[in-house]
Protein backbone atom coordinates (compact mmCIF):
# COMPACT_ATOMS: atom_id res chain seq x y z
CA UNK A 1 0.00 0.00 0.00
CA UNK A 2 1.43 3.53 -0.53
CA UNK A 3 2.18 5.70 2.43
CA UNK A 4 0.64 8.78 1.58
CA UNK A 5 -2.39 10.09 3.34
CA UNK A 6 -5.23 9.19 0.86
CA UNK A 7 -3.09 5.80 0.05
CA UNK A 8 -5.61 3.33 0.55
CA UNK A 9 -6.47 1.81 -3.00
CA UNK A 10 -3.20 2.37 -3.78
CA UNK A 11 -1.04 -0.41 -4.22
CA UNK A 12 2.64 1.15 -5.51
CA UNK A 13 4.25 3.75 -4.11
CA UNK A 14 4.08 7.38 -5.84
CA UNK A 15 7.12 7.68 -8.58
CA UNK A 16 9.41 10.35 -7.73
CA UNK A 17 9.04 12.98 -10.55
CA UNK A 18 5.15 12.30 -9.78
CA UNK A 19 5.79 13.52 -6.26
CA UNK A 20 7.95 16.31 -6.92
CA UNK A 21 5.72 17.19 -9.89
CA UNK A 22 2.75 16.51 -7.48
CA UNK A 23 3.32 18.84 -4.17
CA UNK A 24 2.44 22.47 -3.60
CA UNK A 25 4.14 22.60 -0.16
CA UNK A 26 6.42 24.73 -1.93
CA UNK A 27 4.12 27.44 -2.46
CA UNK A 28 1.03 26.39 0.15
CA UNK A 29 2.84 26.93 3.02
CA UNK A 30 2.35 30.22 2.74
CA UNK A 31 -1.35 29.37 4.08
CA UNK A 32 0.04 27.52 7.48
CA UNK A 33 -2.53 30.03 9.60
CA UNK A 34 -5.34 30.27 7.66
CA UNK A 35 -5.10 26.69 7.34
CA UNK A 36 -4.71 25.98 11.01
CA UNK A 37 -7.24 28.44 11.58
CA UNK A 38 -9.97 27.31 9.05
CA UNK A 39 -9.43 23.53 11.14
CA UNK A 40 -10.02 25.48 14.23
CA UNK A 41 -13.30 26.29 13.28
CA UNK A 42 -13.97 23.16 11.81
CA UNK A 43 -13.06 20.64 14.51
CA UNK A 44 -15.04 23.60 17.32
CA UNK A 45 -17.75 22.76 15.04
CA UNK A 46 -17.63 19.54 14.87
CA UNK A 47 -17.38 19.40 18.64
CA UNK A 48 -20.63 21.40 19.04
CA UNK A 49 -22.27 19.32 16.84
CA UNK A 50 -21.68 16.11 18.31
CA UNK A 51 -19.84 14.43 15.47
CA UNK A 52 -16.56 13.63 17.69
CA UNK A 53 -16.53 14.30 21.25
CA UNK A 54 -15.90 17.46 22.58
CA UNK A 55 -13.04 15.72 24.19
CA UNK A 56 -11.63 14.72 21.15
CA UNK A 57 -12.51 17.90 19.72
CA UNK A 58 -10.00 19.41 22.85
CA UNK A 59 -7.28 16.99 21.86
CA UNK A 60 -6.88 18.19 18.21
CA UNK A 61 -7.49 22.08 19.03
CA UNK A 62 -4.85 21.82 21.62
CA UNK A 63 -2.67 19.87 18.99
CA UNK A 64 -3.37 22.41 16.36
CA UNK A 65 -2.25 25.00 18.79
CA UNK A 66 0.95 23.59 19.57
CA UNK A 67 1.72 23.25 15.86
CA UNK A 68 1.37 27.21 15.74
CA UNK A 69 3.90 27.60 18.37
CA UNK A 70 6.40 24.81 17.15
CA UNK A 71 6.10 26.69 13.06
CA UNK A 72 7.26 29.79 15.50
CA UNK A 73 10.29 28.29 17.01
CA UNK A 74 11.09 26.77 13.79
CA UNK A 75 10.40 22.93 15.41
CA UNK A 76 9.49 21.33 12.38
CA UNK A 77 10.28 21.50 8.73
CA UNK A 78 7.67 20.43 5.72
CA UNK A 79 8.02 17.76 3.27
CA UNK A 80 7.10 17.62 -0.18
CA UNK A 81 6.37 13.75 0.60
CA UNK A 82 3.20 14.60 2.19
CA UNK A 83 2.16 16.63 -1.07
CA UNK A 84 0.48 20.08 -0.11
CA UNK A 85 0.01 22.77 3.26
CA UNK A 86 -2.94 20.50 4.51
CA UNK A 87 -1.74 17.28 4.42
CA UNK A 88 1.85 18.27 6.20
CA UNK A 89 -0.28 19.91 8.94
CA UNK A 90 -2.76 16.80 9.29
CA UNK A 91 0.71 14.88 9.51
CA UNK A 92 2.41 17.15 11.58
CA UNK A 93 -0.37 16.64 14.27
CA UNK A 94 -0.45 12.83 13.98
CA UNK A 95 2.68 12.82 15.04
CA UNK A 96 1.74 15.21 18.06
CA UNK A 97 -1.36 13.59 18.85
CA UNK A 98 -1.55 10.49 17.94
CA UNK A 99 -4.58 8.50 15.57
CA UNK A 100 -7.34 11.10 17.23
CA UNK A 101 -5.96 13.72 14.40
CA UNK A 102 -7.64 11.41 11.90
CA UNK A 103 -10.95 12.74 13.39
CA UNK A 104 -9.95 16.17 12.01
CA UNK A 105 -10.95 15.66 8.62
CA UNK A 106 -14.41 14.46 9.54
CA UNK A 107 -17.39 15.86 7.03
CA UNK A 108 -14.60 17.69 4.70
CA UNK A 109 -12.80 17.68 2.00
CA UNK A 110 -9.42 19.14 0.95
CA UNK A 111 -11.63 20.74 -1.71
CA UNK A 112 -13.48 23.02 0.47
CA UNK A 113 -10.45 23.17 3.58
CA UNK A 114 -8.01 25.04 0.50
CA UNK A 115 -10.83 27.25 -0.55
CA UNK A 116 -11.15 28.35 2.90
CA UNK A 117 -7.73 28.63 3.53
CA UNK A 118 -7.33 31.17 0.18
CA UNK A 119 -10.69 32.62 0.93
CA UNK A 120 -9.47 34.08 4.31
CA UNK A 121 -5.97 34.33 3.09
CA UNK A 122 -7.01 36.41 -0.38
CA UNK A 123 -9.46 38.76 2.82
CA UNK A 124 -6.37 39.36 4.60
CA UNK A 125 -4.43 40.24 2.13
CA UNK A 126 -6.53 42.81 0.07
CA UNK A 127 -7.15 44.29 3.58
CA UNK A 128 -3.27 44.80 3.68
CA UNK A 129 -3.66 46.43 0.04
CA UNK A 130 -6.09 48.41 0.73
CA UNK A 131 -4.24 50.30 3.90
CA UNK A 132 -1.11 50.61 1.62
CA UNK A 133 -3.36 52.69 -0.58
CA UNK A 134 -4.32 55.00 1.94
CA UNK A 135 -0.66 55.42 3.09
CA UNK A 136 0.51 56.32 -0.56
CA UNK A 137 -2.84 58.38 -0.28
CA UNK A 138 -1.84 60.12 2.38
CA UNK A 139 1.90 60.81 1.01
CA UNK A 140 0.39 62.60 -1.79
CA UNK A 141 -2.03 64.36 0.58
CA UNK A 142 1.18 65.82 2.62
CA UNK A 143 3.39 66.53 -0.70
CA UNK A 144 0.76 68.21 -2.67
CA UNK A 145 -0.03 70.27 0.63
CA UNK A 146 3.84 71.19 1.29
CA UNK A 147 3.79 72.21 -2.28
CA UNK A 148 0.66 73.83 -2.69
CA UNK A 149 2.72 77.00 -4.28
CA UNK A 150 4.63 75.25 -6.98
CA UNK A 151 3.02 75.72 -10.90
CA UNK A 152 4.34 73.19 -13.44
CA UNK A 153 3.81 72.67 -16.87
CA UNK A 154 1.01 70.40 -17.59
CA UNK A 155 0.85 68.37 -20.70
CA UNK A 156 -0.79 66.32 -23.03
CA UNK A 157 1.51 64.33 -25.70
CA UNK A 158 4.01 64.39 -23.51
CA UNK A 159 4.11 68.51 -25.38
CA UNK A 160 3.76 71.29 -22.92
CA UNK A 161 0.16 72.44 -22.15
CA UNK A 162 -1.05 74.72 -19.76
CA UNK A 163 0.40 75.48 -16.34
CA UNK A 164 -1.40 73.72 -13.30
CA UNK A 165 -0.68 73.09 -9.79
CA UNK A 166 1.98 70.51 -8.99
CA UNK A 167 -0.18 69.58 -6.47
CA UNK A 168 -3.13 69.19 -9.13
CA UNK A 169 -1.11 66.57 -10.44
CA UNK A 170 -0.07 64.69 -7.86
CA UNK A 171 -3.73 64.38 -6.65
CA UNK A 172 -5.00 63.21 -9.98
CA UNK A 173 -2.62 59.81 -8.43
CA UNK A 174 -5.04 60.22 -5.15
CA UNK A 175 -7.95 60.21 -7.18
CA UNK A 176 -7.15 56.76 -9.31
CA UNK A 177 -6.18 55.25 -6.10
CA UNK A 178 -9.23 56.33 -4.44
CA UNK A 179 -11.01 54.22 -7.18
CA UNK A 180 -8.60 51.18 -6.58
CA UNK A 181 -9.36 51.27 -2.85
CA UNK A 182 -13.17 51.14 -3.78
CA UNK A 183 -13.22 48.07 -5.92
CA UNK A 184 -10.70 46.45 -3.79
CA UNK A 185 -13.34 47.06 -0.74
CA UNK A 186 -16.18 46.58 -2.90
CA UNK A 187 -14.72 43.08 -4.20
CA UNK A 188 -14.29 41.68 0.22
CA UNK A 189 -18.14 40.63 -0.13
CA UNK A 190 -17.07 38.12 -2.79
CA UNK A 191 -14.40 37.26 -1.06
CA UNK A 192 -15.65 37.02 2.33
CA UNK A 193 -18.09 33.43 1.53
CA UNK A 194 -17.75 30.55 3.32
CA UNK A 195 -16.82 27.17 0.94
CA UNK A 196 -16.87 25.01 4.51
CA UNK A 197 -19.01 22.31 4.72
CA UNK A 198 -19.11 22.18 0.62
CA UNK A 199 -17.24 18.74 0.98
CA UNK A 200 -15.67 17.37 -1.89
CA UNK A 201 -18.39 19.10 -4.18
CA UNK A 202 -21.64 17.99 -3.23
CA UNK A 203 -21.86 18.84 0.60
CA UNK A 204 -21.65 16.47 3.27
CA UNK A 205 -23.64 13.57 5.35
CA UNK A 206 -22.84 14.60 8.81
CA UNK A 207 -25.13 16.96 10.91
CA UNK A 208 -22.60 20.18 10.61
CA UNK A 209 -23.73 23.43 11.01
CA UNK A 210 -22.19 25.53 8.35
CA UNK A 211 -23.09 29.07 9.68
CA UNK A 212 -21.10 28.21 12.85
CA UNK A 213 -18.07 27.83 10.60
CA UNK A 214 -19.08 30.76 8.91
CA UNK A 215 -19.22 32.86 11.99
CA UNK A 216 -16.05 31.54 13.76
CA UNK A 217 -14.05 32.63 10.75
CA UNK A 218 -15.70 36.06 10.23
CA UNK A 219 -16.70 35.05 6.79
CA UNK A 220 -19.87 36.93 5.96
CA UNK A 221 -22.20 34.72 4.09
CA UNK A 222 -21.67 30.88 2.95
CA UNK A 223 -21.79 30.11 -0.81
CA UNK A 224 -25.45 29.00 -1.59
CA UNK A 225 -24.07 26.06 -3.86
CA UNK A 226 -21.67 23.74 -2.58
CA UNK A 227 -20.34 22.84 -6.38
CA UNK A 228 -19.55 26.45 -6.98
CA UNK A 229 -17.67 26.89 -3.92
CA UNK A 230 -15.55 24.66 -4.12
CA UNK A 231 -14.65 25.49 -8.10
CA UNK A 232 -15.35 29.01 -7.49
CA UNK A 233 -11.57 30.81 -8.21
CA UNK A 234 -13.07 34.40 -9.56
CA UNK A 235 -12.51 36.60 -6.13
CA UNK A 236 -9.00 35.64 -6.95
CA UNK A 237 -9.00 36.40 -10.55
CA UNK A 238 -11.19 39.80 -9.45
CA UNK A 239 -8.16 40.33 -7.01
CA UNK A 240 -5.81 40.07 -9.52
CA UNK A 241 -6.88 42.43 -11.65
CA UNK A 242 -7.71 45.20 -8.75
CA UNK A 243 -4.03 44.41 -8.23
CA UNK A 244 -3.54 45.19 -12.24
CA UNK A 245 -5.28 48.87 -11.95
CA UNK A 246 -3.29 49.74 -8.65
CA UNK A 247 0.01 48.34 -10.82
CA UNK A 248 -1.01 50.34 -13.58
CA UNK A 249 -1.76 53.53 -12.07
CA UNK A 250 1.85 53.03 -9.86
CA UNK A 251 3.44 52.74 -13.51
CA UNK A 252 2.51 55.26 -14.66
CA UNK A 253 3.06 57.41 -11.85
CA UNK A 254 6.49 55.64 -12.09
CA UNK A 255 7.16 56.91 -15.38
CA UNK A 256 6.15 60.29 -14.72
CA UNK A 257 9.19 59.70 -11.61
CA UNK A 258 11.29 58.76 -14.01
CA UNK A 259 11.45 61.54 -16.69
CA UNK A 260 10.62 64.17 -13.67
CA UNK A 261 14.27 63.28 -12.18
CA UNK A 262 16.05 63.01 -15.48
CA UNK A 263 18.43 66.07 -16.24
CA UNK A 264 16.03 67.05 -18.88
CA UNK A 265 12.85 67.50 -16.52
CA UNK A 266 14.98 67.84 -12.97
CA UNK A 267 11.53 68.73 -11.77
CA UNK A 268 12.62 66.31 -8.29
CA UNK A 269 15.27 64.66 -7.17
CA UNK A 270 15.06 61.28 -5.18
CA UNK A 271 16.34 60.56 -1.80
CA UNK A 272 19.57 58.24 -1.98
CA UNK A 273 17.31 55.98 0.29
CA UNK A 274 15.26 55.41 -2.67
CA UNK A 275 17.70 55.39 -5.19
CA UNK A 276 21.04 53.05 -6.50
CA UNK A 277 23.86 54.15 -8.34
CA UNK A 278 26.04 52.71 -11.32
CA UNK A 279 28.75 50.38 -11.21
CA UNK A 280 30.93 51.93 -13.75
CA UNK A 281 29.41 55.37 -14.19
CA UNK A 282 30.53 56.89 -10.98
CA UNK A 283 27.83 60.16 -11.51
CA UNK A 284 24.58 57.81 -11.89
CA UNK A 285 21.76 58.04 -9.12
CA UNK A 286 19.38 56.19 -11.34
CA UNK A 287 15.30 55.76 -9.97
CA UNK A 288 15.09 51.85 -9.87
CA UNK A 289 12.11 51.73 -7.44
CA UNK A 290 10.18 53.18 -9.97
CA UNK A 291 11.59 51.39 -12.66
CA UNK A 292 11.04 48.37 -10.83
CA UNK A 293 7.55 48.91 -10.04
CA UNK A 294 6.77 49.85 -13.55
CA UNK A 295 8.37 46.60 -15.12
CA UNK A 296 6.85 44.41 -12.37
CA UNK A 297 3.41 46.14 -12.85
CA UNK A 298 3.94 44.12 -16.60
CA UNK A 299 4.64 41.09 -14.62
CA UNK A 300 1.52 41.22 -12.62
CA UNK A 301 -0.33 41.81 -15.67
CA UNK A 302 0.72 38.31 -16.97
CA UNK A 303 -0.15 36.78 -13.86
CA UNK A 304 -3.68 37.79 -14.02
CA UNK A 305 -3.58 35.82 -17.78
CA UNK A 306 -1.96 33.07 -16.36
CA UNK A 307 -4.63 32.94 -13.62
CA UNK A 308 -7.18 33.20 -16.42
CA UNK A 309 -6.09 30.96 -18.75
CA UNK A 310 -5.88 28.40 -16.13
CA UNK A 311 -9.57 28.67 -15.30
CA UNK A 312 -10.69 29.19 -18.97
CA UNK A 313 -12.98 26.04 -19.84
CA UNK A 314 -12.44 23.94 -16.29
CA UNK A 315 -15.32 21.51 -15.77
CA UNK A 316 -16.95 21.51 -12.41
CA UNK A 317 -16.13 21.16 -10.05
CA UNK A 318 -12.64 20.67 -8.39
CA UNK A 319 -9.40 20.06 -10.62
CA UNK A 320 -5.97 19.59 -9.74
CA UNK A 321 -5.42 22.66 -12.36
CA UNK A 322 -6.79 24.97 -9.29
CA UNK A 323 -3.55 23.88 -7.58
CA UNK A 324 -2.10 26.34 -9.77
CA UNK A 325 -3.95 29.20 -8.35
CA UNK A 326 -1.21 30.37 -5.56
CA UNK A 327 2.12 30.94 -6.69
CA UNK A 328 1.21 33.96 -9.66
CA UNK A 329 -1.02 35.23 -7.18
CA UNK A 330 1.15 34.89 -3.83
CA UNK A 331 3.20 36.85 -6.07
CA UNK A 332 1.01 39.84 -7.05
CA UNK A 333 0.15 40.82 -3.99
CA UNK A 334 3.32 40.52 -2.19
CA UNK A 335 4.57 42.96 -5.31
CA UNK A 336 1.70 44.68 -4.82
CA UNK A 337 1.99 45.87 -0.87
CA UNK A 338 5.55 46.32 -1.44
CA UNK A 339 5.45 48.44 -4.68
CA UNK A 340 2.67 50.45 -2.39
CA UNK A 341 4.77 50.60 0.22
CA UNK A 342 7.95 51.90 -1.78
CA UNK A 343 6.10 54.23 -3.36
CA UNK A 344 4.92 56.22 -0.04
CA UNK A 345 8.50 56.51 0.98
CA UNK A 346 9.71 57.49 -2.06
CA UNK A 347 6.95 60.09 -2.77
CA UNK A 348 7.65 61.25 1.27
CA UNK A 349 11.31 61.55 1.15
CA UNK A 350 11.53 63.56 -2.69
CA UNK A 351 12.51 67.33 -3.09
CA UNK A 352 10.26 69.32 -5.41
CA UNK A 353 13.02 71.58 -7.50
CA UNK A 354 10.81 74.53 -7.47
CA UNK A 355 13.62 77.67 -8.98
CA UNK A 356 14.25 75.19 -11.72
CA UNK A 357 10.59 74.72 -12.00
CA UNK A 358 9.68 78.25 -12.17
CA UNK A 359 12.69 78.81 -14.43
CA UNK A 360 11.47 76.18 -17.34
CA UNK A 361 7.94 77.85 -17.00
CA UNK A 362 9.25 81.42 -18.07
CA UNK A 363 10.24 79.58 -21.25
CA UNK A 364 7.40 77.85 -22.84
CA UNK A 365 4.19 78.87 -24.56
CA UNK A 366 1.83 77.11 -21.92
CA UNK A 367 0.71 80.26 -21.71
CA UNK A 368 -0.99 80.66 -25.24
CA UNK A 369 -4.03 79.21 -24.31
CA UNK A 370 -4.49 82.93 -22.00
CA UNK A 371 -3.51 84.57 -24.47
CA UNK A 372 -6.30 83.49 -27.06
CA UNK A 373 -8.77 83.58 -24.47
CA UNK A 374 -7.72 87.21 -23.71
CA UNK A 375 -8.44 88.01 -27.39
CA UNK A 376 -12.09 86.73 -26.77
CA UNK A 377 -12.98 89.44 -23.74
CA UNK A 378 -12.63 92.04 -27.21
CA UNK A 379 -15.08 90.55 -29.05
CA UNK A 380 -12.47 87.64 -31.50
CA UNK A 381 -14.40 84.67 -32.28
CA UNK A 382 -12.46 82.62 -30.37
CA UNK A 383 -11.13 80.53 -33.59
CA UNK A 384 -9.76 83.66 -34.66
CA UNK A 385 -8.24 84.55 -31.56
CA UNK A 386 -6.92 80.80 -31.67
CA UNK A 387 -5.38 81.32 -35.44
CA UNK A 388 -4.16 84.78 -33.82
CA UNK A 389 -2.21 83.56 -31.42
CA UNK A 390 -0.88 80.62 -33.36
CA UNK A 391 0.71 83.24 -35.92
CA UNK A 392 2.46 85.15 -32.87
CA UNK A 393 3.52 81.78 -31.51
CA UNK A 394 5.22 80.80 -34.60
CA UNK A 395 6.89 84.25 -35.23
CA UNK A 396 7.72 84.47 -31.24
CA UNK A 397 9.68 80.83 -32.22
CA UNK A 398 11.68 81.99 -35.35
CA UNK A 399 12.72 85.37 -33.49
CA UNK A 400 13.53 82.95 -30.11
CA UNK A 401 11.49 85.38 -27.85
CA UNK A 402 8.29 84.11 -25.73
CA UNK A 403 4.73 85.63 -25.82
CA UNK A 404 5.82 87.89 -22.63
CA UNK A 405 8.56 89.35 -25.21
CA UNK A 406 6.26 90.51 -27.61
CA UNK A 407 5.62 94.57 -27.07
CA UNK A 408 2.58 95.91 -26.22
CA UNK A 409 2.43 97.89 -29.86
CA UNK A 410 2.48 94.57 -31.51
CA UNK A 411 -0.64 93.66 -29.37
CA UNK A 412 -2.42 96.22 -29.84
CA UNK A 413 -2.33 96.18 -33.50
CA UNK A 414 -4.64 92.72 -32.62
CA UNK A 415 -7.05 95.33 -30.71
CA UNK A 416 -6.09 99.02 -30.01
CA UNK A 417 -7.67 98.46 -26.56
CA UNK A 418 -5.34 96.09 -25.44
CA UNK A 419 -3.18 97.16 -22.71
CA UNK A 420 -0.57 96.38 -20.44
CA UNK A 421 -2.36 93.69 -18.26
CA UNK A 422 -1.69 91.34 -21.22
CA UNK A 423 1.47 90.71 -19.53
CA UNK A 424 0.17 89.57 -16.07
CA UNK A 425 -2.67 87.50 -18.19
CA UNK A 426 0.69 85.78 -19.54
CA UNK A 427 2.15 84.88 -15.96
CA UNK A 428 1.33 81.04 -15.39
CA UNK A 429 0.28 81.96 -11.81
CA UNK A 430 -2.80 83.93 -13.37
CA UNK A 431 -3.44 81.12 -15.90
CA UNK A 432 -3.77 78.79 -12.78
CA UNK A 433 -5.45 81.10 -10.14
CA UNK A 434 -8.50 81.71 -12.80
CA UNK A 435 -9.34 78.27 -13.52
CA UNK A 436 -11.44 78.15 -10.32
CA UNK A 437 -14.09 75.93 -11.77
CA UNK A 438 -14.46 72.76 -8.87
CA UNK A 439 -12.24 70.62 -10.52
CA UNK A 440 -9.60 72.98 -11.54
CA UNK A 441 -6.12 73.68 -11.12
CA UNK A 442 -6.84 77.48 -8.90
CA UNK A 443 -5.32 76.81 -5.56
CA UNK A 444 -8.75 77.52 -4.08
CA UNK A 445 -9.99 74.33 -6.30
CA UNK A 446 -7.14 72.21 -4.94
CA UNK A 447 -7.36 72.82 -1.51
CA UNK A 448 -10.94 72.06 -1.42
CA UNK A 449 -10.19 68.62 -3.52
CA UNK A 450 -7.53 68.10 -0.97
CA UNK A 451 -10.23 68.67 1.91
CA UNK A 452 -12.52 66.01 0.08
CA UNK A 453 -9.30 63.73 -0.64
CA UNK A 454 -9.05 63.55 3.24
CA UNK A 455 -12.83 62.81 4.16
CA UNK A 456 -11.74 59.71 2.22
CA UNK A 457 -8.64 58.56 4.29
CA UNK A 458 -10.93 58.14 7.28
N1 LIG B 1 -3.12 21.18 -2.91
C1 LIG B 1 -4.44 21.20 -3.44
C2 LIG B 1 -4.71 22.57 -4.07
O1 LIG B 1 -4.04 23.48 -3.73
C3 LIG B 1 -5.42 20.97 -2.35
C4 LIG B 1 -6.69 20.36 -2.80
C5 LIG B 1 -6.45 18.98 -3.26
N2 LIG B 1 -7.67 18.31 -3.56
C6 LIG B 1 -7.64 17.16 -4.22
N3 LIG B 1 -8.82 16.65 -4.49
N4 LIG B 1 -6.55 16.59 -4.65
O2 LIG B 1 -5.57 22.71 -4.89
Amino acid sequence: MSDALWGGRFEASMDKLVEKFNQSIDVDQALFFEDIEGSLAHVTMLGDCNIISQEEAQQIKDGLNELVNDYENKAFTFSSQYEDIHLNIEHLLTERIGSVAGKLHTGRSRNDQVAADMHLYTNKKVKLIIEGIKKLQRSIIQCAEQHIDVIIPGYTHLQRAQPILFAHHMMAYFWMLERDKERLTESLSRINVSPLGSGALAGTTYPINQQQTKDLLHFDSVYPNSIDAVSDRDYILETMNNINLVMMHLSRFSEEIILWCSHEFNYITLSDAFSTGSSIMPQKKNPDMAELVRGKSGTVAGNYIGMLMTLKALPLAYNKDLQEDKQAFFHSIETCIDSLTIFSGMINTMTINKEHIVQTLEEDFSNATELADYFVHFGIPFREAHAITGKLVSECIKKNIFLKDVPLAHYQTIHPEIDEAIYSILQPKSAVERRTNENGTSTQSVLAQIKSGKSKLN
